[in-house]
């Protein structure tokens, strides 16, 4: 079977490695005789899972001891609501929200149901193809809220704004969590949806700095407290224990790899094939501006929607699939995480420049 190179912004591309072990692991976990689908969550080799896949996450990402790791359900979308619901808590707060996309308009829709939401920056005026540089800062915020990658509109932060000082810094890294060493240090909060960088779809990756989990109202029902998962190691029910298992595969992947900085640079060079190809084209252009340009969704588009269409069809019939942009934008979009191989982006460059061809002279 020759698999696609596989464009999607996620659930998407897994290493090949992974893959074949998880093919393994499914049948037989490790000479238990006994399924990873179908092990306990309170069995020995499920907890050895969990904690091996905390283990190389803490390693990989360096996360500092000050910092809980959890596995929880509901996807990014669940964490919209539960960072307020834990950190606004009374009603009465403010939180700062950098609105950069799609998920940023989600993430402050919801924070809006826990208390006052300041609109620190925007870019919605000129169709979010950029990410504002300088947010202003209301007077007392109880957090500070951005989408470090916009999945959709195809930008992303160069590095993560600057709070107030003393003021916790929250995260949705969904889309390029662990893509490049960031400091830890400097966060309060990171979450992320495992289906782009990190694994399938069902587990959601939080990085807490433990105070912060301890900050949340007492009269939430207990799978909406942050407290319940770092007190119960995200066992206080059933966690999604494929999905962990295979997180924890990923992380193994990418320190063979030789670790974030070494996957970050690879990200830059595929990202970087593109996006010059794109600069010097005459039929195609990149829709971010070259400052806020992500190194994992590249958004692009010709000037007509129906050569759109065509191009993605055409690309999907070469097996380059999952090109078209997001519903709700149009355009074309080549999602392009840690283990999307070079040479798909080369054969998509490579598409591109025919096409164009075929454009000019036909
Ligand atoms: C940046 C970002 N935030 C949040 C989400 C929503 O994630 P989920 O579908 O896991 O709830 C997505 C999904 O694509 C995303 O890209």
């Amino acid at each position: 079977v020759t698999r696609s190179y596989n464009f999607s912004s996620g659930p998407a591309v897994l290493p090949g490695p992974v893959l074949r072990k998880a093919q393994e692991a499914i049948w037989d976990f490790e000479g238990t005789g006994i399924g990873i689908l179908e092990h306990s969550h309170r069995g020995a080799a499920f907890t050895e899972v969990i904690a091996r896949t905390e283990e190389r996450a803490r390693r990989v990402g360096a996360i500092p001891d000050d910092h809980a790791v959890l596995f929880l359900q509901g996807g990014a979308t669940a964490q919209f609501f539960m960072v307020p619901q834990n950190l606004l808590g009374n009603g009465t707060a403010t939180a700062d929200y950098c609105n950069t996309g799609t998920w940023s308009k989600k993430a402050i829709a919801d924070a809006e149901r826990y208390g006052t939401v300041h609109v620190a920056c925007s870019s919605e005026a000129d169709g979010f193809t950029y990410v504002p540089e300088a947010p202003s800062w209301s007077a007392s915020p109880t957090y500070v809220h951005f989408t470090s990658n916009e999945t959709i509109h195809g930008t992303q932060w160069r590095r993560e704004p600057e709070p107030p000082p003393g003021v916790p810094l929250v995260c949705d890294a969904s889309s390029d969590i662990f893509s490049r060493p960031i400091d830890l240090a400097k966060y309060g909060l990171v979450y992320a949806g495992a289906q782009k960088n990190l694994g399938p779809s069902g587990v959601t990756l939080v990085i807490i700095r433990k105070d912060l989990a301890e900050r949340g109202p007492e009269d939430l029902p207990a799978v909406l407290q942050y407290r319940t998962y770092v007190a119960e190691k995200s066992l206080y029910n059933t966690p999604p224990t494929f999905g962990i298992y295979i997180v924890g595969e990923v992380l193994a992947w990418i320190e063979a790899e030789g670790g974030l900085a070494a996957i970050a640079e690879r990200n830059a060079v595929k990202a970087k094939l593109i996006y010059d190809f794109l600069d010097d084209s005459r039929v195609f252009r990149g829709v971010a501006r070259p400052g806020s340009r992500s190194t994992m969704n590249v958004t692009f588009r010709t000037t007509d929607p129906a050569l759109d269409r065509a191009f993605v069809a055409e690309a999907t019939r070469r097996g380059l699939d999952g090109l078209a942009g997001h519903r709700s934008v149009g355009g074309m979009r080549a999602s392009i995480y840690n283990a999307f191989p070079v040479e798909g982006v080369r054969a998509l460059v490579d598409l591109m420049k025919e096409f164009e061809l075929g454009r000019i002279t036909g």
